[in-house]
């Protein structure tokens, strides 16, 4: 089998060094085979052990994906310098590589340093069935607490956002607002930040952050409606 001609693109994010490359393009185009061509080089090239490269992936698939593309791309290059005992030994540092998903890295990093942090080191990845029951737990919990204690501020909330049938849309909005703030980087920072905007200096809607957009879209409506 010949050698994979690459195109202008993939030798520039095969070859570009020493900053961050960000790789788009459409699915089968040939990402992956880039990524592989890069580790490789590091290893035919630089001499580097493939156990120091980090490689992670979201899925597992691509993960063994990867994995399996890598050993293949090392036994290629055996074939073309039978002799080099560099490569032989990738073979087996392969076995202990960190080729896998950020959550298995991720895990790995505390296991490893669960005494720095202070948790039990038979830690786990939970189950997204048992996040869910955890989660209903701990809003039940935390409802109760708050029922007991009187919280002032939660009453509020609870008659303004729940009906005589009970405060299950109140509950449903902050499971909603809790997973919509685990795609910000800084969740409590950011929800801190949006709960502060309610806090108005002024008095005048417009000039309110919510004001603002809606004035917006009315003023492109109605520019709208004229031409
Ligand atoms: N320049 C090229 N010339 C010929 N074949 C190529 C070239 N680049 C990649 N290929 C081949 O195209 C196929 C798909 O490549 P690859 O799996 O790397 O794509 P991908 O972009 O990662 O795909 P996906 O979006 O599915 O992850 C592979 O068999 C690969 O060897
Ligand atoms: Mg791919």
């Amino acid at each position: 089998m010949g050698e994979v001609r690459w195109t202008k693109e993939q030798l520039l994010a095969i070859n570009e060094k020493d900053k961050n490359i960000l790789v788009a393009a459409a699915a089968g185009s040939g990402k992956t085979a880039v990524l592989v061509e890069r580790i490789i080089n590091k290893i035919v090239k630089e001499k580097i052990d493939i156990d120091k490269i980090l490689v992670v992936t979201f899925t597992k698939a691509t993960a063994s994906e990867m994995r399996g593309r890598i050993l293949d791309a090392i036994y290629k290059e055996i074939e073309k310098d039978s002799s080099n005992e560099h490569l032989q030994k990738q073979i087996t540092l392969l076995s202990k590589s960190s080729i896998c998903t950020i959550d298995a890295f991720c895990l790995d990093i505390v296991k490893n340093n669960f005494f720095e942090i202070g948790i039990s080191p038979n830690l786990k990845i939970a189950e997204s069935t048992e996040i869910e029951i955890l989660k209903q737990e701990i809003i039940e919990d935390i409802f109760e607490e708050k029922y007991e204690n009187g919280d002032k501020e939660f009453l509020e909330i609870v008659d303004e956002y729940t009906s005589y049938r009970g405060d299950d849309v109140l509950r449903d909005i902050v499971l909603e607002i809790y997973s919509y703030i685990q795609s910000t980087p800084f969740p409590e920072e950011w929800i801190k930040e949006k709960v502060e905007a309610f806090n108005l200096e002024s008095t005048s809607f417009e000039n309110t952050v919510w004001g603002r957009i809606l004035f917006e879209k009315v003023k492109n409506e109605l520019k709208d409606r004229n031409t």
